[in-house]
């Protein structure tokens, strides 16, 4: 009943301008940021494909040092050896299933137990499932992958990163959090009474990563911790693959074909952790790096606050 009224409030809450300015903003370029960033740390989630590996690229040419969170042990090394012999720079890496609460927690302790400072915390790994899977703990695959491991890693570095008073976080969510157009059912989030289907279940994960988002900035307020979202464009990756064959090969043949680089989305996102532009900027959603009003359920203060209370619920922290 209180989904439903929430769903008659999102309807009026809509505004075609902001449709519309997203359509226009899926066609511009990023801005680009020259500035170097050397002796930086950069932690990057899901850095051995897609966009996640171009931007660590990214930041690496830049000088940049990284901690790749990956869950793969062979793609990570070969990762860090090509990323340190090409740049010149440290790569690391830490291997986690961001699908397990147990990894999930425990890469959240190594960070906040880190003594060095983390200039940039960039929440990227994902996956696209067109069937609900469900993790080790029985939650829901992607909600955990998109939403609860970015939850559980920004709460516990809140101290650490405050004492640092100066840090970024980055979130890659989507354009796809407008999927979720009648908003969070916080009464289901495992998707256990409902019909499951992949684009909902995405636009419900990435619609909670924004949510908490605004939880997160107000915590952030006047620390020097910034927190902000971005859609990093329609692009060519690896996303789907665990899907069927029938998906893959239209994945293939049709969707892959009007994609574009995922260049774009590691320029951004160097534009959006780098750029002297972005000092001061916080609690906002960028289309690649234009900002952008998101759909109205991922900002209702309310759902984020119960929302909140659930996370950690679910969580145990
Ligand atoms: N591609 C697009 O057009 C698009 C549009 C909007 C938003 N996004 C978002 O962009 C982000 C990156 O996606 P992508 O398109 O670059 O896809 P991708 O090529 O499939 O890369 C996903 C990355 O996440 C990692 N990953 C997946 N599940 C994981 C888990 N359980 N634990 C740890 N790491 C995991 C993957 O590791 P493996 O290498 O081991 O598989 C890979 O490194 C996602 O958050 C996605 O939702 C993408």
């Amino acid at each position: 009943m209180q989904h439903n009224k929430k769903f008659f409030q999102y309807f009026r809450e809509y505004e075609w301008s902001n449709i519309i300015a997203m359509i226009r903003n899926n066609q511009k370029d990023p801005k680009i940021c020259s500035e170097r960033f050397e002796n930086k740390l950069v932690v990057i989630t899901g850095a051995t494909s897609g966009i996640g590996y171009l931007t660590a690229r990214r930041f690496a040419k830049a000088g940049a040092n990284l901690l790749c969170i990956n869950r793969n042990l062979q793609k990570s090394e070969a990762l860090c050896l090509e990323i340190s012999r090409e740049f010149g720079v440290q790569c690391q890496y830490k291997i986690a299933d961001l699908s397990s609460l147990k990894d999930i927690k425990a890469v959240a302790d190594e960070l906040a137990n880190l003594e060095l400072p983390i200039d940039v915390l960039i929440h990227n790994a994902g996956v696209y499932l067109t069937k609900r899977e469900l993790t080790t703990d029985g939650l829901e695959k992607l909600f955990v992958v998109h939403y609860l491991s970015t939850f559980v890693i920004n709460y516990r570095l809140i101290d650490k990163l405050k004492s640092q008073r100066k840090a970024r976080i980055l979130m890659v969510g989507s354009e796809g959090h407008r999927f979720a157009a009648w908003g969070l059912n916080l009464e289901d989030l495992n998707w256990e009474k409902r019909r499951y289907s992949g684009l909902k279940s995405y636009g419900s994960a990435k619609t909670a990563q924004l949510l908490s988002m605004l939880i997160f900035d107000q915590l952030f307020e006047n620390t020097g911790v910034s927190i902000n979202t971005m859609h990093p464009g329609a692009v060519k990756t690896e996303t789907g693959q665990e899907n069927g064959p029938l998906y893959r090969w239209f994945k293939r043949n049709f969707f892959d074909k009007s994609l574009k680089s995922p260049l774009i989305s590691a320029e951004a996102l160097f534009y959006l952790g780098a750029s002297p532009e972005m000092d001061h900027v916080s609690g906002k959603f960028f289309n690649l790096t234009t900002a952008e009003i998101p759909a109205p359920p991922a900002l209702d203060l309310e759902v984020a606050s119960e929302l909140w209370d659930k996370s950690l619920e679910m969580t145990g922290i």
